[in-house]
């Protein structure tokens, strides 16, 4: 590479890292952005996220308004911060999770009904000062369809093949859901051993709770039957199992398997066995020499 070229190219990565840097500048315009489609499980919530973006330096983050309206007819309101302006279906059901002030817009939604689906459009209005109108703006491309589940996800289960007494052994169920504000609580069959949970978001809107099982098998555990239950804001539960099972090591057996009385006694018995022939093997030799004392027979037999 000749050294023109690297510094073309280097160049060109500053100008485009400033770019980058000062884009949001003159970008800042009015904007949202709100997940496309999001499932929703029938009873519980649902979590929609939204952010947007405003001319900052002339207006007060006090001077919005955020509403969430149907897409058809716009006038129908989802979420206002007034209720009685609401859609009755929708009073009481809706709230503004984020703060508008920290350009956040997400919407939930609680005991979601079958014919919740939307599209619902958000909508930011302005306080003019010193007059009473408001200006608006609506982010009509930018609406929320959601999808239906009647039946909650079911728990996805990932272990190894066996257990082994006496050896750790960790099983992980994990569930997705679309509630970030009220997640789905994971409960194991096995109830006295520790599970740790964990909370992530996979992409916009959607979202996984997990739960790892850690336990030390036992014998008596063998073909017991393991459930994770999800139970998800509403109270649906949907749930997970497999049976275990719970293997010895083959040195185990020997040393403190269930065989192990077994195991020592054959082992007496082959010694015993062993030593006897050795014994009687040896008579016959001498008695051989004394019987036959011929040699050349004896190599023979
Ligand atoms: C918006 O607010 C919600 C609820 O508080 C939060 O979970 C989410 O992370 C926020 N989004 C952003 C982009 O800050």
């Amino acid at each position: 590479m000749s050294p023109l070229k690297f510094t073309e190219r280097k160049m060109k990565m500053i100008c485009l890292l400033l770019a980058a840097i000062c884009s949001p500048v003159f970008t800042e315009d009015w904007k949202a952005n709100v997940v496309k489609e999001l499932d929703a499980l029938v009873t519980s919530c649902v979590a929609i996220p939204c952010s947007f973006t405003y001319p900052k330096d002339n207006l007060p983050s006090s001077k919005l308004r955020g509403i969430w309206h149907l897409s058809d007819p716009p006038t129908s309101l989802v979420y206002h911060e007034d209720q009685t302006r609401v859609l009755d279906n929708f009073k009481g059901r809706t709230h503004l999770l984020g703060t508008l002030g920290q350009n956040n817009c997400t919407l939930e939604m609680a005991k979601v009904k079958d014919h919740d689906s939307g599209p619902f459009c958000f909508q930011i209005e302005l306080a003019k000062t010193n007059e009473p109108t408001r200006d608006k703006f609506s982010f009509v491309e930018d609406c929320v369809t959601l999808k239906m589940l009647h039946e909650p996800p079911t728990p996805t289960l990932t272990k190894p093949d066996t257990a082994t007494v006496g050896r750790s052994y960790t099983v992980t169920c994990s569930v997705k859901h679309t509630c970030s504000s009220h997640q789905p609580t994971l409960t194991w069959s096995r109830s006295t051993d520790v599970d740790v949970k964990s909370y992530r978001e996979i992409h916009s809107g959607n979202w996984e709770v997990q739960s790892i099982l850690t336990f030390t098998p036992e014998e008596k555990d063998d073909h017991e039957d393991i459930t994770c239950t999800a139970t998800f804001n509403g109270m649906k539960t949907s749930t997970a199992k497999f049976t275990l099972y719970v293997k010895l090591y083959i040195l185990d057996i020997v040393y403190f398997g269930p065989v192990q009385h077994i195991g020592r006694m054959i082992l007496i018995s082959i010694l015993f066995v062993c030593i006897f022939m050795l014994k009687k093997y040896n008579m016959w030799n001498r008695n051989s020499l004394i019987l036959f004392p011929s040699s050349s027979w004896r190599v023979t037999w």
